[in-house]
């Protein structure tokens, strides 16, 4: 097809495709049914792994629940049996380790079966300036938010595409989109995060495999106590998330198979800004919305990171 054959196309879809979009806003999109599907989360034994969970057992699916911390898992599991759901599979795994991701994936895969939902959610912060992080937490950061997703999709994605039928599921963050002071080694595991699962969405689509969908979710802070001591400066642009309602929003957006959650809404927009204005006026939005003070009161989780 020439030049202007085929740009005159891109011009009619790009409009109908916006038209589209546009009226799907005041359409409910119909709901997929998961029951039945083996759903696995990693770090599931708190925060919004935990809610995740129990999300996905009010909707009849098998869950496969993966973290390092064993009573966290427990009472994981706990709950979700609290909800009549029998089909929950506890597995310690350190994520950051690639052979125990290897091997506990062989794992379920021999005791439960193929997974059809992947939510790669454990994450960690160091919380600190570059130069102050300790080489070995940066390191970590890598391994935990991007470096897993990279080792669980190896073991799980083989048999979707086999199926043509999965969802893999990566939670980065806000941080993974726009970048923060004091954030460095996260703001680059989350923006690797995202560019990795947009990659292999285009990789599967580009071979075919349309039955194997993505969900990126980009959250600002969400109540949890990953983000504890910082603030908000815009309470009413930018609200710290509550958990519940975050877990909430990430089951709707597998459910409709919407590609990008970003949240709060105001997200859209911040980051579409940061794309196209120039430099000096995004640092000074930058300023305007906290990206420079946010993480100095960061106290993070009581129990620090070894
Ligand atoms: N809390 C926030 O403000 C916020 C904002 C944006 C994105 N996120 C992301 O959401 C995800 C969940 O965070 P959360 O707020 O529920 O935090 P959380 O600390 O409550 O949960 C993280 C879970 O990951 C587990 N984990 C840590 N290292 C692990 C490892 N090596 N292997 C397996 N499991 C491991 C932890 O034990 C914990 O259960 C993370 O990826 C985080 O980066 C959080």
């Amino acid at each position: 097809m020439n030049f202007i054959l085929e740009t005159l196309q891109v011009l009619a879809l790009l409009f109908w495709y916006s038209l589209e979009s546009f009226v799907l806003l005041f359409v409910p999109t119909k709901k997929k049914n998961v029951s039945g599907e083996v759903v696995l989360i990693t770090g599931s034994g708190s925060g919004i792994g935990r809610l995740m969970a129990l999300e996905f057992a009010n909707l009849g699916t098998v869950l496969v629940l993966w973290d390092i911390n064993q009573e966290g898992l427990k009472e994981t599991a706990r709950q979700v049996k609290e909800r009549g759901v029998t089909r929950v599979h506890c597995y310690l795994c350190d994520c950051s380790d690639k052979a125990e991701v290897y091997s506990v994936a062989d794992q379920v895969k021999r005791e439960v079966g193929d997974v059809g939902i992947l939510v790669n959610n454990a994450g960690i912060v160091t919380g600190k300036k570059f130069l102050d992080a300790p080489d070995t937490l940066i390191e970590k950061t890598m391994e935990v938010n991007t470096m897993a997703h990279f080792w669980t999709c190896k073991a799980f994605l083989p048999a979707m595409i086999a199926n043509n039928h999965g969802h893999l599921v990566s939670i980065a963050s806000s941080a993974g989109l726009i970048s923060v002071n004091g954030l460095a080694d996260y703001c680059a595991s989350k923006f690797a995060a995202v560019g990795f699962a947009e990659s292999i969405s285009l990789e599967l689509l580009a071979t075919g495999k349309d039955g194997i969908k993505t969900t990126i979710v980009c959250p600002y802070f969400i109540n949890t106590g990953m983000f504890d001591g910082c603030q908000t400066k815009w309470p009413r642009i930018l609200p710290i998330l509550d958990p519940n309602y975050v877990a909430k929003k990430i089951i709707n957006a597998v459910l409709t198979d919407q590609v990008f959650l970003l949240m709060p809404k105001s997200m859209y927009l911040i980051s579409g800004l940061k794309n196209i204005l120039p430099t000096k006026t995004g640092v000074m939005l930058g300023h305007y919305l906290g990206a420079f003070s946010i993480m100095d009161t960061f106290r993070g989780h009581t129990k620090k990171l070894e």
